[in-house]
């Protein structure tokens, strides 16, 4: 599709749920709590996280709960607790009580639909915040980092640090995490990382004993979010494919609890994990100190201070009548939905301090500066 195209669809796709709200306004068929109202004090902003394990999306959540608040809208979190169930039914409360907006991050972004419909059908305008919910129309907006920009990243910090680029040889020996089979985001982040590693498989540069992800795959290296699934993965790999004394120059691991379960298993096999190349996303606090150390190579830098400023200018837009500027389309099986993508950012131990202290994201002696 070409752009001019994408635009007029971004805009017809505005202009349809700008007409939805507007006919809800009118026929004051709505009896929640925020009315017709355009008045921010009157409108109530669901928030949808999925769990409070992951430092993430409690940060999320504060962040996007300052900004809405400075603009006067009032705003009610809920956590999923990990449970999809849990989510739809917190999603439905909200549109039952009639918030005008909900800002979901999906546990599982393809079983929210019937919910996001009542939602809809009450009025409301749903934003999606860093998961996009599948399969279904009811979805105005999506607000995330560019998901195959933050596997990229890894992959090139990767090629980086073992010298690829520079034409060492190798071999070198690697192995490839992938992120949650029910988590959208995941396959796109492996896409991401293999556009920039498999050529480096291809030439033999790059070798992976166990052989899983090594043609793409990402059902191969699919692991849960946690830190203990990736530690108990990695050990199993250690067992199976490292003995002998072969050597582990690098891990792809997609986040950072996965970063912190593959130092672990390592620590554990006797392995100094400041001697292999590890990947991350997130820069989670407890990570942070271990960039500083050398355990962990890099992570990514997604700030959900301005992930959080940007879905709050959509529904300050939104608000006022207007259409919010997007920049892309984002296919979810059933719509191209109009999106924002903000450029993640690639922290290693030298830009520790001005990316992430600087900001004020983290003390310098939490970071371990000092
Ligand atoms: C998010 C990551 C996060 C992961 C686990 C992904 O959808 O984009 O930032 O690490 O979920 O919660």
């Amino acid at each position: 599709m070409n752009l001019k195209k994408i635009t007029r669809r971004v805009g017809l796709v505005a202009l349809a749920s700008a007409a939805v709200l507007a006919l809800a306004a009118c026929s004051g068929g709505r009896s929640g709590s925020s009315g017709s109202s355009s008045n921010p004090k009157d409108i109530t902003v669901g928030i949808s996280m999925p769990d409070k394990a992951l430092q993430r999306w409690p940060s999320a959540a504060a962040d996007l709960v300052k900004d809405l608040q400075k603009d006067g809208y009032k705003t009610d979190v809920q956590y999923a607790n990990s449970s999809t169930s849990t989510q739809s039914q917190q999603v439905q409360n909200m549109a039952n009580k009639g918030d005008k907006y909900i800002v979901i991050a999906a546990q599982d972004g393809t079983t929210l639909g019937p919910a996001v419909a009542d939602a809809k059908k009450n009025g409301a305008t749903v934003i999606a915040y860093d998961r996009l919910i599948m399969n279904t129309t009811d979805v105005d907006y999506y607000a995330t980092y560019n998901l195959q920009g933050v596997g990229k990243l890894q992959g090139q910090a990767i090629v980086q640090k073992l010298g690829l680029d520079k034409g060492a040889k190798g071999p070198f020996n690697i192995e490839l995490l992938g992120g949650d089979p029910t988590d959208n985001n995941a396959p796109q982040f492996f896409k991401g990382a293999m556009s920039v590693l498999e050529p480096y498989f291809k030439s033999g540069v790059l070798v992976s004993p166990s052989k899983k992800g090594v043609d793409g795959n990402f059902q191969q290296v699919a692991v849960p979010w946690t830190q203990q699934a990736a530690q108990t993965e990695m050990q199993t790999r250690l067992n199976s494919f490292y003995t002998g004394g072969k050597t582990l120059n690098a891990v792809l691991a997609p986040n950072d609890a996965q970063a912190f379960g593959v130092i672990s298993a390592l620590k554990a096999a006797g392995i100094d994990p400041s001697k292999v190349v590890i990947t991350g996303q997130d820069c989670e606090t407890q990570n942070v100190p271990l960039i500083v150390k050398g355990e962990q190579y890099m992570s990514v830098y997604k700030s959900d201070v301005n992930l959080a400023s940007t879905v709050t200018l959509i529904i300050s837009d939104v608000t006022k009548g207007k259409t919010p500027k997007t920049d892309s389309t984002s296919a979810n099986g059933k719509k191209s939905v109009p999106t924002i993508q903000l450029t993640p950012q690639m922290v290693t131990k030298d830009n520790v301090k001005s990316v992430l202290v600087d900001s004020g994201y983290i003390s310098a002696s939490a970071a371990g500066l000092n």
